[in-house]
Formats: structure tokens, C-alpha cells, sequence
């Protein structure tokens, strides 16, 4: 047998690639692993709304609060999500908005199927979001009849009175998300008279100017997806519809110093056309009414 005779410089070239392609694999597997979690992994976030103006058996109530699905369908169909809402042990179930997409992705059914899940944990009252208003009218009508088949309430620019056992009441407004901008929710808001009044809209941007002025109580909106990316401890995301870069509401609870009026922005659950979010996962929303004073 003959001698082999390696050449040492050619196998350290060697070694380096595979070393430099198991590295790019490393970081690929890392980067794909973070932003699976991102987009999957569902945080709750919990806030507790405490008024003067809320009677004494509304103390305790507790709303879950859903938005900008995107007709997305979560592991296991749903399951995960489903137990973490029942989790929470909702009075009601509030969505404000775009459970389905309109844009590269739509699945009217993924959406309807989530709203039926929901029902069947608590009475589930949605407002429409701006890509609900773009589906072809061909087709909202027949999911509007699904989503009031599975015994969700659809607030088309309406209030609804919530009645506790002793009988006293809250006011819950839903405007739909062509609306906001109308001054029809002032004259809701006057409707509510004494009422503890929750008003369910899309879109975060119309606080002081429009759902402050009209007098309701507390704001639940969605709309902005905690601004797509967010820059890691800091609370700031980089972009939202209609805010532009660095927007300001994106997520958390606002207060009106003169009014005391609140409003809670959802992440919410899903993407739209940008099918991914970093540093930013998708969020249930879950609010305590708290009688104070
Ligand atoms: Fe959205």
C-alpha cells in the first residue's frame, strides 16, 4: 500500500467552512426559534380599571380582551389559546377588530372558527376593524351570519346594556371602524347616561380628539399590533398603521389626567400583509372592573 499525503493547508480551509456553515446554521436556528416564539408564544397582560362610577356588583368583572387576529390559527387548533382565555375566567369576551386579514393571507373560516371557540367560553361582543371593511361585500355578509350563528354579538355602531344579577348596568358602545371618525359616538355616549361606559373601537389614534371628548369611560382597541418590532426593554415598537415610525400608542393603558378617562391598547394576536413580529408576542388582553372610592 502506498503512503496518503494530506495537505494541512487545504484541510484548515476545510475545517473553516464547516465551521462557518455551522455557525450560519447556529444563528438561523437561533433567529428561527425567537421569532416562532414571537409570533407564538401568547403573553396575558392584566390591568385593573377602578372607577367611582361602576356599581358595587360590577366589582370583580372581568373582560378578555381580543384583536387583530388575522385569521390566524394557533397550535393545536386553537387549544392553547382557548385554555389561557378560560383561564382567565371571563365575564365577557370583547374582539376590536381585523379577526380576519384582508390581504395576503385571508381565511374567513380560520376566523369564524376562532370566534366559535371563543363563544363557548363567555359572551363574545366584536367590533369590525378596518380589513373586515375590506373583504368583498359578497363575502362579510355570510360572516356576519356565522359570527351571530355562534351566538357572538356584532356591534355595528350600537350599545348594549350588561346587567348584573341585582340589576344594575354598564354600557358597552361598539363603533365600527368605518365610524370612528363620525359623531355618532357621542350621541351613544349620551344615550349611556349613568352608565360606567366601555366603548369597543379599533383604532387607538382618535383618543383624546374623538372617544375623551364623546365622555365614555374606558377605551379597548387594538389596531396598532404593538407597533410590529419592538425595540427589546424599552416598550416602543417601530412602526404602526396610521402612526408611522415610533407611534406612540401602541400598547398598554393611556389615562386622560383631566377626564380619568383610560384606554388599553391590544398588541393583539396576529400579522397582516409583514407575516412576523420581533420582541413583541401576541397578547390576551384581560381587564378587573374595580369599584374605588
Ligand atoms: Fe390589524
Amino acid at each position: 500500500m502506498g503512503k496518503r499525503y494530506t495537505n494541512p493547508e487545504k484541510t484548515t480551509a476545510a475545517q473553516k467552512v464547516i465551521r462557518r456553515i455551522g455557525l450560519w446554521c447556529f444563528v438561523f436556528l437561533l433567529l428561527f426559534t425567537a421569532a416562532y416564539g414571537a409570533n407564538n408564544r401568547i403573553e396575558v397582560s392584566e390591568y385593573v380599571c377602578q372607577s367611582g362610577d361602576l356599581s358595587y356588583s360590577f366589582d370583580g368583572f372581568r373582560i378578555v380582551h381580543l384583536s387583530d387576529l388575522h385569521s390566524k390559527t394557533f397550535i393545536q387548533d386553537n387549544a392553547g389559546i382557548m385554555r389561557k382565555i378560560r383561564e382567565q375566567n371571563p365575564d365577557i369576551i370583547v374582539m376590536t377588530g381585523d379577526m380576519i386579514d384582508c390581504s395576503n393571507h385571508t381565511d374567513i373560516p380560520a376566523s369564524e372558527k376562532f370566534i366559535r371557540q371563543a363563544s363557548e367560553i363567555a359572551p363574545v361582543y366584536y367590533v369590525f376593524g378596518n380589513h373586515e371593511n375590506l373583504i368583498d361585500k359578497s363575502e362579510i355578509e355570510p360572516f356576519k351570519a356565522a359570527v351571530r350563528e355562534c351566538g357572538a354579538i356584532l356591534l355595528e355602531n350600537e350599545r348594549v346594556q350588561i346587567s348584573s344579577r341585582t340589576g344594575q348596568t354598564i354600557s358597552l358602545i361598539g363603533m365600527d371602524d368605518s365610524s370612528l371618525q363620525a359623531n355618532l359616538l357621542g350621541k351613544l355616549a349620551e344615550e349611556s347616561g349613568d352608565d360606567f361606559q366601555i366603548l369597543l373601537a379599533h383604532e387607538p389614534q382618535y383618543f383624546e380628539e374623538n372617544y375623551v371628548s364623546a365622555g365614555v369611560d374606558l377605551v379597548l382597541c387594538g389596531h396598532a399590533h404593538g407597533g410590529q418590532f419592538r425595540i427589546p426593554f424599552t416598550h416602543k415598537g417601530i412602526w404602526a398603521p396610521d402612526q408611522g415610525f415610533f407611534p406612540e400608542k401602541t400598547e398598554g393603558c393611556l389615562r386622560d389626567s383631566a377626564t380619568g378617562a383610560e384606554m388599553i391598547i391590544s398588541r393583539g394576536l396576529g400579522n397582516s400583509a409583514f407575516p412576523f413580529r420581533a420582541f413583541n408576542h401576541p397578547e390576551i388582553v384581560c381587564v378587573t372592573l374595580r369599584v374605588s372610592g
